[in-house]
């Protein structure tokens, strides 16, 4: 009641943010530098990642989830334990109440790690809201009402379709797309079709023959092949979800788009190569990389809806 301060949480693999309400109180990368003898925090997310390769072998740096969940149990919940307190102060008196975004599709035993990690970082009470869901709440789709809205949750190596009504995923799809082979590539000139002004990166590559490193130039369409695997698989598994959703939900689908949020939604050109793959009209939201922590900040409002709908 009252006192306690209601938190959303999006706990990604590769960013986590918390909201309250309507603001972002913390926005980091989900990275850790730890003692590995102490299993110690040094430092976590922007400050731990410049400390990559710069650090004594006593210091690990290190990402505690992968494909979207917890790989590092105990390193995870010191991650969120010190983000909290960024937010509540060093005295956990009165613990926040969180709301958690877990990837849709991940098994109990995975719900439940991150239920775990939130209490064990001070969470007086834990829920999870699956991400699809958190991030239409944020974008403000209309999905308490009896239509249908889709949504495509594109992060680090986790992609995830859902069609949701009345505030419940009627029918979605969770996928793993390969660790991004080429962060840095995609940032900096990466596309999903073909371009006009193509932009070239020089590179670190190695040689297939000798296994020695050796410079190499790539250019915007050479990764926009490159890329095409892992995009196929994330219009299959769009096509899938499309396939189990009723015809009433599909014609509203059709009406108002396809909604794309996430990191990777920011890649050049996504909208229009789904667009045309899908034949459905594809656009990437307003706040596509802060739509689900504010949907989990959000979420309390409709907790009950949330609760009974993973039998609770
Ligand atoms: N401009 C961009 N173009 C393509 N990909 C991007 C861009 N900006 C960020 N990304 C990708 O977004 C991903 C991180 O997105 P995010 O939604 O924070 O992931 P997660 O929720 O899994 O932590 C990274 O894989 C990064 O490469
Ligand atoms: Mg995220």
């Amino acid at each position: 009641m009252g006192l306690s301060r209601e938190l959303g949480i999006d706990l990604g693999t590769f960013n986590t943010q918390i909201a309250e309400g309507n603001q972002i109180l913390q926005q980091e990368p989900t990275v850790v530098a730890i003692i590995v003898d102490e299993m110690k925090l040094v430092e976590l997310g922007t400050t731990a990642l410049s400390m990559m390769g710069r650090v004594p072998e006593s210091i690990e740096v290190i990402r505690p989830l992968r494909f979207g969940v917890i790989a590092e149990y105990e390193l995870t919940e010191i991650y969120l334990r010190e983000l909290i307190k960024k937010v509540t102060g060093p005295t956990l008196f009165f613990k926040p109440r969180l709301l958690i975004s877990a990837p849709y599709g991940v098994t109990s035993v995975e719900r439940r790690a991150v239920v775990e990690a939130g209490l064990g970082a001070g969470g007086r009470e834990v829920n999870i809201i699956p991400q699809p869901l958190a991030a239409a709440l944020g974008v403000d789709l209309p999905i308490g009402t009896p239509t249908g809205n889709m949504i495509i949750c594109l992060g680090a190596g986790t992609s995830q379709a859902a069609v949701i009504s009345m505030s419940s995923i009627v029918s979605a799809y969770g996928l793993i797309i390969g660790q991004p082979t080429a962060e840095q590539l995609k940032l900096n000139i990466g596309a999903a079709s073909p371009v006009q002004e193509e932009k070239t990166m020089e590179i670190q590559a190695q040689d297939q023959v000798s296994g020695l490193p050796k410079p190499a130039s790539l250019t915007t369409n050479e990764i926009v092949e490159a890329l095409q695997p892992p995009l196929e698989e994330i219009v299959a598994s769009i096509r899938r979800v499309l396939e189990k959703t009723p015809p009433e939900l599909i014609s509203d689908i059709i009406d108002r788009g396809v909604a794309l949020c996430g990191g990777t939604s920011l890649l050049k050109g996504l909208d229009k190569y789904l667009t045309v793959a899908l034949g459905i009209p594809a656009y990437v939201v307003e706040n596509p990389v802060t739509c689900t922590v504010e949907g989990a900040a959000k979420g309390f409002s409709i907790l009950e809806v949330l609760l009974r709908s993973q039998g609770r």
